[in-house]
């Protein structure tokens, strides 16, 4: 596998000339994956047919999962949105720049390659500074799935990206770890005031409750979730290595024989006969932002199975839950 070229750039305030650089590979119809403040993105121009066909080719995605169409912000979000309610715009008021997808009807500057063949779009504003720096020098919605083969564990450092796409991308920008560890919340909003939650995320549906009833249905049968959010399905975010997610005091004994086994304790450590140990922190927040990133050190380890002691079963784990079970499935 060829590697990308990559340019360093500082999180806080990026280089412009590297950001300019960036936006003329986006403008020629390159791929430039760029640190947001949930994971990773592979970037193209969200509104170039042929830019997002080379997003799914560089993932090894299937053409019915949407992609999300990135935006400075409300206003922006118009391009792409064919009607913006007040729902939409309360939503985006509280929670943007930040890591809430809004689903909406597209409209006809939108290619159906952006939505996987659906009328809707999945529109986001990020928070990243260089997330928005390369949006306001590109000029243009920017499309972004996490930058990682399909179905494999998301990209929070831009080694992760360089070891699961390569030469795919042609750029990448690496701005360090990102903050939240893990993708934005994706809600589509009903034309009934209803928010139904697609993706749980680093927004918690607490959070959205203030702003009408939500709906949400965990890890539905394949089909169901097929039908409301392409893209999630029940195997996702998976590392090489078998995941097997477990009560601590049944660790020790899910132990393999003559495999190659990493655990990950929360809070601190058990006993147990393994080749790594990681110790994730007891709250959701700090778990999230170093879970994708301790999947991936463990695969880089060889671990043959991951023994991931199960996180508690409140609302506030619940993105949480949905990728360990998505990645153990
Ligand atoms: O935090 C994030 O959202 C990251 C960063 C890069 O912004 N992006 C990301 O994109 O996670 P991706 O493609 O890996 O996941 C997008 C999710 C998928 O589950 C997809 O099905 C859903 O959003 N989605 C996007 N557009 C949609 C639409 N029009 N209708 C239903 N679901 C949609
Ligand atoms: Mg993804």
């Amino acid at each position: 596998m060829s590697a990308p070229r990559v340019l360093v750039v500082d999180a806080e305030r990026p280089d412009a000339a590297v950001i300019a650089d960036a936006a003329r590979v986006l403008h020629a119809g390159g791929l430039v994956a760029f640190p947001t403040e949930t994971v990773y993105g592979l970037g193209g121009l969200a509104l170039e047919a042929s830019s997002i066909r080379r997003i799914y080719v560089a993932k090894g995605r299937p053409g019915t999962h949407p992609l999300i169409a990135h935006v400075l912000g409300e206003e922006d979000a118009k391009r792409v949105a064919k009607t913006w309610p007040p729902l939409a715009s309360a939503l985006a008021k509280a929670f943007w720049p930040g890591p809430l997808t809004l689903v909406l009807p597209k409209n006809d500057a939108v290619p159906v390659e952006l939505t996987g063949g659906g009328g809707s779009v999945g529109i986001r504003a990020p928070m990243h500074p260089v997330a928005r720096a390369l949006l306001a020098a590109t000029n243009a919605p920017i499309a972004a799935p996490s930058a990682n083969a399909f179905q494999e564990v998301s990209p929070t450092r831009a080694a992760h990206v360089v070891k699961s796409l390569g030469g795919a991308v042609d750029l990448v920008l690496d701005g360090g770890a990102c903050v939240h560890g893990i993708e934005s919340t994706v809600v589509e909003l009903g034309a009934d005031g209803t928010l139904r939650v697609l993706r749980p995320g680093a927004i918690p549906i607490a959070a959205l409750q203030a702003f009408g009833p939500v709906i949400y249905e965990t890890l539905a049968p394949a089909t169901d979730v097929t039908r409301a959010s392409p893209g999630q399905d029940a195997r996702h975010y998976a590392p090489k290595a078998t995941l097997v997610v477990t009560a601590r005091d049944a660790m020790p004994s899910a132990t393999r024989e003559g495999k190659r086994v990493g655990a990950i304790y929360l809070g601190n450590a058990g006993e147990i006969d393994a080749i790594v140990i990681r110790v994730l922190p007891a709250d959701p927040k700090g778990y999230a932002a170093l879970l994708f990133a301790t999947l991936h050190d463990l695969d880089d380890a060889g671990c043959d199975v991951v023994l991931v002691e199960a996180p508690p079963d409140d609302a506030a784990w619940l993105a949480v839950r949905d990728r360990l079970a998505r990645a153990s499935h």
